[in-house]
């Protein structure tokens, strides 16, 4: 029988894990079957056990299971730790692996599929709940010239970017903050885009040749990419990048082999 992999959410019947990592499979010539699986709200762990005890390898967390995930894990990596949540669980004979590929997946897109290098430029990022903590280790790894973390609530912002003060130049502030000043690199991490929302952002953040990147995507531009379009951002991306990109590092962490991920985006864009 195939090895055994999962993703595990709630909702989960929309998620494009299951055409991601059967594509990666095909690529890679790994012996896998990976599907999608509806927990309870209530029911994490035991979805969880059930699916381990079935002989499960390793499963994917998504919302709004991440945090229990973390508290699930009997060891975490480091990277995990960071972002205080898991997306990543390997299963072995007795330990349960935590791990988060969010943030290198976010990297990934931007300094390999769009080519822009995050060192020394200066970086906003927007929001401050479990999305913007699962990137911002593995964006101040990249040394920007400074991160900007913008909250519609300023106390979030300032307390995560305090958090974070160790690994690099990172403040914290509400949209009036940036009143006046100009970024090349601005990243939506807030939930806004759900709702088809943008957050408050003042115009001229975009500086000359600027990014504007929502991690959410959807059929059409989200909210924010359509301002950004119209404001003076240079280049418009969506979520679609990152997701194939963190799920090509959990297939790593879980087999040993990088999967290409250029083929899996255009497969999506395609539709
Ligand atoms: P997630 O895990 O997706 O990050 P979350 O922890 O609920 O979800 O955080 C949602 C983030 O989106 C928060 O930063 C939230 O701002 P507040 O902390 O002020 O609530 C932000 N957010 C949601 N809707 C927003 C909107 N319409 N405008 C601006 N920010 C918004």
């Amino acid at each position: 029988m195939s090895d055994q992999y999962a993703v595990i959410g709630n909702p989960v019947s929309h998620s494009k894990s299951p055409a991601i990592h059967a594509a990666f499979a095909r690529a890679t010539g790994q012996d896998i079957h990976y599907r999608a699986i509806l927990a309870p709200l209530d029911g994490f762990w035991d979805t969880v056990d059930a699916f381990r005890g079935a002989g499960g390898k390793g499963a994917n967390v998504t919302l709004p299971f991440k945090l229990e995930a973390f508290a699930l894990a009997s060891e975490t990596t480091e990277r995990a730790r960071a972002a205080g949540a898991v997306n990543t669980l390997s299963f072995g004979l007795h330990a349960v692996r935590g791990d988060n590929t969010d943030g290198v997946g976010l990297i990934r897109d931007i300094e390999i599929n769009l080519g822009v290098d995050i060192a020394g430029k200066h970086v906003l990022l927007m929001g401050a709940g479990g999305a913007a903590r699962g990137v911002l280790g593995p964006l101040l790894e990249q040394r920007p010239a400074i991160l900007t973390l913008a909250n519609r609530t300023p106390a979030r912002a300032t307390k995560l970017a305090r958090f974070f003060a160790a690994h690099g130049p990172v403040e914290g502030c509400g949209y009036d903050g940036l009143q006046g000043r100009s970024f090349d690199i601005v990243v939506n991490a807030t939930s806004a885009s759900l709702a088809g929302d943008l957050p408050p952002v003042p115009e001229g953040i975009f500086g000359a040749g600027a990014l504007a990147y929502d991690m959410m995507y959807g059929r059409e531009l989200t909210a924010f990419l359509r301002w950004a379009g119209q404001h003076g951002a240079a280049r418009l991306a969506d979520g679609l990048g990152m997701l194939v990109e963190q799920a090509a590092e959990s297939f790593r962490v879980w087999r040993g082999v990088r999967p290409a991920t250029a083929p899996v985006i255009a497969m999506l864009r395609a539709g």
